[in-house]
């Protein structure tokens, strides 16, 4: 019996600051060798084909779905999740936020939500409520009907907006 044998190619990149380096298959999902090899057990998956944004997480400083990217494909890039928003003592903004808006339930869309929200508020951080729902488009949540994640959003693009008056003024 004829038995291919499996190649497989070594990927390696910084995860949430920390090189991390593995053999994979050429076809490995990224969200796959995150979740299931590197024990990044923030990144949740639910669709695998880039509906749900529950795998949603940082490449380079872009949000990204990591269903819809192999793992061969982040070499040698900066890859951040969920598990790098948090000091060791200190939620950060968002996570603060979140938790202040009730803007979370069973918790299994958050950590994507707050991957994009990231990105979100670097490219918009004076957004308006229009602007966050758009953003919130590219995720599914079963449980909060979105309204205390637009105002935990919103609340921390004023926060941001009054620190940076503040710190401009000093
Ligand atoms: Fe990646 Fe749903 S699991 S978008
Ligand atoms: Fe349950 Fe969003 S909090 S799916």
């Amino acid at each position: 019996m004829y038995t291919k044998e499996i190649q497989r190619e070594m990927v390696g990149f910084k995860l949430n600051g920390k090189p991390r380096k593995g053999y994979v298959e050429p076809r490995l999902l990224l969200s796959d060798f995150l979740r299931h090899e590197l024990g990044t057990l923030s990144v949740h998956v639910g669709c695998e084909h880039g509906v749900c944004g529950a795998c949603t997480i940082l490449v380079d400083g872009k949000s990204v779905r990591s269903c819809l990217m192999l793992a061969v494909q982040a070499q040698g890039s900066h890859v951040e999740t969920a598990e790098s928003l948090a000091s060791v003592d200190e939620m950060s903004d968002l996570q603060q936020a979140f938790r202040r808006h009730h803007a979370l339930q069973c918790g299994f869309c958050t950590a994507g939500i707050l991957m994009s929200c990231v990105d979100f508020l670097v490219c918009e951080p004076d957004p308006t409520e229009e602007q966050v729902r758009d953003m919130l488009s590219g995720h599914l949540c079963r449980c909060t009907g979105y309204t205390g994640i637009v105002r935990a959003v919103l609340d921390v693009a004023n926060e941001r907006k009054i620190k940076l008056e503040n710190k401009n003024f000093v």
